[in-house]
């Protein structure tokens, strides 16, 4: 496996790879891997004969008060990750690689990114798709792969690669957690022993809003109140959003008779955590 850090480096290694004929695939990450982004890797390699992993912490995609400086960086310990995942090709580069100072040029996709998360992040998924479009220019991957962990931002992309004709594949993964539930985040290093403990309140208030939906409940607000209920008897916890939408979408639904994703945000001291199920109906 190899590491470049320019974006010459990367596009010629990729096209010699094509021009050989592998299939090549990309997962696109921030870095501070985890079990969640090794089962995307090693996903690709099952499913592909080439796997480049994006390791850049994307600083546009982080609002002002967030935690862009304090974000994770660990690339020693990700090369390792990525290694034994199953990936060829490590791209890392620095944000004077990724960005001109006089960049003008961006990518936005309208109104799936206005809700959810998006509605108090409200620069979030701009900076997410204009450096996601920058590595599918950069990496003529024939796949790549995304968590649905972060399933607005899932169905963002999918929705941007068909608007925008990228001649890629978008392949959804499902979400990777902890023993005791807790979905794996980059962000869980930030929680102390007490607060990791509370965040067990939104898989567990997840779980019963599924029981409430397997009992024939059709009803968003019920759904939400039964989610809320449990989030609220956790003192360190503090309701950001819960969503009921359209999965694909992503418009409010008022009752549960499509598919919807039941997405939820919540914080836990000052670290926000999110999780979220998909309900097919
Ligand atoms: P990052 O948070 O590093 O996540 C990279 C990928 O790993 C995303 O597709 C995310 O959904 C997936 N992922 C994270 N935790 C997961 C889990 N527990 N189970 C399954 N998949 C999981 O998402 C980003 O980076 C950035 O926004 C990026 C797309 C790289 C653009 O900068």
């Amino acid at each position: 496996m190899i590491t470049v850090k320019t974006i010459e480096e990367a596009r010629m290694q990729v096209k010699s790879w094509k021009n050989e004929g592998y299939s090549v695939a990309l997962v696109p990450t921030m870095g501070s891997l985890h079990e969640g982004h090794a089962s995307l890797i090693k996903r690709a390699a099952k499913e592909n004969e080439k796997v480049v992993v994006s390791i850049f912490v994307n600083p546009i995609q982080f609002g002002p008060n967030e935690d862009l400086s304090s974000y994770p960086r660990t690339l020693d310990k990700d090369t390792v990750l990525c290694e034994s995942a199953g990936a060829h090709l490590i791209f890392a580069p620095e944000v004077s690689e990724m960005y001109y100072t006089d960049n003008v040029t961006g990518v936005n996709v309208q109104g799936l990114t206005t809700g959810l998360c998006g509605a108090k992040r409200p620069c979030h998924f701009g900076g997410v798709c204009t450096v996601v479009s920058k590595l599918f220019n950069i990496i003529p991957a024939d796949k790549a792969y995304f968590g649905e962990k972060d399933a607005q931002q899932l169905a963002i992309i999918k929705r941007m690669v068909r608007d925008l004709n990228f001649d890629i594949k978008i392949v959804g993964c499902p979400i990777v957690r902890e023993k005791d539930g807790l979905a794996k985040s980059s962000r869980n290093v930030y929680l102390s022993a007490k607060e990791r403990q509370a965040a067990l309140c939104l898989n567990k208030s997840l779980t019963k809003g599924k029981e409430i939906l397997s009992s024939s409940e059709k009803s968003t607000k019920l759904l939400k109140n039964v989610i809320r209920n449990v989030i609220q008897n956790e003192v360190l916890a503090k309701v950001d959003y819960i969503e009921v939408v359209d999965s694909i979408s992503l418009k409010a639904v008022d009752v549960v008779n499509k598919p919807v994703l039941v997405a939820i945000a919540v914080f836990i001291g000052k670290t926000r955590l999110i999780d979220n199920f998909i309900w097919e109906v």
